[in-house]
């Protein structure tokens, strides 16, 4: 919001930046934090990946800093490379058979409809989708229509908490509450929320919940978690067997080879690799209480909101949801037919602009992410832009036809 914030970033200064919900961005000394794990790696890589001689401390001080910030216990949080990952591991290890079913919404990340089609493949299970009712503006009307999609066959409730194509962020606490009481597994794609919205895992209460830290925590990338409820977590299976594979797993209160739960362990242990940015989480996280970013949040939703409103204004287009259904750092705004990737290159071309624009059902989108880099004038440049290429106003900006 300042150039004081935006000059702790490593971005490209000639671009406008408009997409964090992709791939995060991480603050200067959160990534020195990273390089310095690195290069204490690469100094003595056999002292370091010892877990003996300091690296399993170092693991579990990252899991009790995490574990703090998201309301959880650290046995409940094991480190993965990425959401994808920590959804595989969970949605591969749950007992299906032939008929039962996996409720889903049709908002849902596109990996992860693989993971779930992949899962269905293997297990004979079906998956059933619901459409959430358009425009989102009753979180009524998405329990109703959720709540309607459960069968006698249904285990698996499978839901994104800010959903990727259209930013929503889903009432998801009753769903769970009703899984639970239904004896239906919950699974939720938290990708998207770790440090872009206060999160309480223990009270949100769902059985598996993965999410990114290297997005909107803004830890360097390949750093997420998963976390299980502790009465299901001797359920979960490793998606590579290594190390920490204990073949008594499923009697709880085992440890694993390392001391921690057998479910940590397991899924802790892959072989060799960098653990370096889920080492560097402390810092990202003592980054943004130094900042207050909760308060930088709160203005980069106000200048989402009010940059999205501009431009749907410009085009007579109506808002997907109301703005409490809106991820808060995170708008679809709706834009006119097109095609989408023409006006993602031009955007990217002619303005210096990269936001992610899509084809969605049958909508047209353009996915603004704002966050503390982002000044109001790059919100000014992103809505003549669209006006510009839209036709509603003559271009004045000469086009890079290079
Ligand atoms: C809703 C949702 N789920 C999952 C993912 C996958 O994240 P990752 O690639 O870090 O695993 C994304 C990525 O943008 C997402 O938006």
């Amino acid at each position: 919001m300042t150039s004081n914030l935006a000059e702790q970033f490593l971005l490209d200064p000639d671009v406008v930046f408009l997409n964090h919900g992709s791939f995060g961005a991480c603050p200067k000394p959160v990534f020195e934090d990273y390089q310095r794990w690195q290069l204490k790696l690469e100094r003595q890589p056999v002292a370091f990946l010892d877990s003996r001689r300091g690296l399993e401390a170092n693991l579990r001080a990252a899991r009790l800093a995490l574990a703090a910030e998201l309301g959880s216990a650290p046995e409940n949080i094991a480190q993965v490379t990425n959401a994808t990952t920590g959804l595989n591991i969970a949605l591969q290890s749950l007992p299906l058979a032939e008929g039962d079913e996996i409720l889903t919404t049709d908002h849902e990340y596109s990996a992860l409809e693989k993971t779930l089609v992949f899962v269905a493949r293997r297990t004979g299970a079906r998956i059933v989708v619901v459409k959430v009712p358009m425009p989102f503006v009753s979180a009524e009307a998405f329990h109703e229509a959720v709540l309607a999609g459960i069968t006698p066959r249904t285990r698996v409730l499978f839901l994104s908490h800010i959903t990727s194509p259209t930013a929503l962020l889903f009432p998801i606490e009753r769903l769970i509450a009703e899984a639970r009481a239904r004896g239906i597994f919950s699974v939720i794609d938290g990708a998207h929320t770790p440090g872009h919205i206060p999160l309480s895992l223990d009270a949100l209460g769902a059985d598996v919940y993965s999410g990114n830290c290297h997005k909107w925590m803004m830890s360097p990338k390949g750093s997420a978690f998963l976390h299980v409820r502790p009465d299901l977590q001797t359920m979960i299976d490793p998606l590579v067997v290594s190390h920490g594979w204990t073949a008594d797993n499923k009697e709880p209160g085992v440890r694993g080879p390392l001391g921690n739960s057998a479910f940590i362990d397991e899924i802790e242990m892959q072989g060799t690799r960098d653990p370096s940015p889920w080492l560097a989480v402390p810092s990202a996280i003592a980054f943004r209480h130094a900042h207050d970013w909760w308060r930088v949040a709160a203005e980069c939703r106000n200048l989402a909101q009010e940059t999205a409103e501009r431009v749907r204004g410009q085009f007579g287009l109506d808002a997907l949801s109301s703005p409490e259904f809106s991820a808060p750092q995170m708008v679809a705004i709706p834009i006119p037919p097109c095609d989408p990737l023409a006006i993602h290159d031009a955007l990217l071309a002619d303005y210096g602009i990269e936001i992610p624009v899509f084809a969605w059902q049958d909508r047209h989108i353009a996915r603004l992410s704002c966050q503390g880099y982002n000044t109001r004038g790059q919100m000014d440049v992103l809505v003549e832009a669209l006006a510009e290429l839209f036709g509603l106003r003559q271009r004045h900006r000469k086009l890079n036809t290079a």
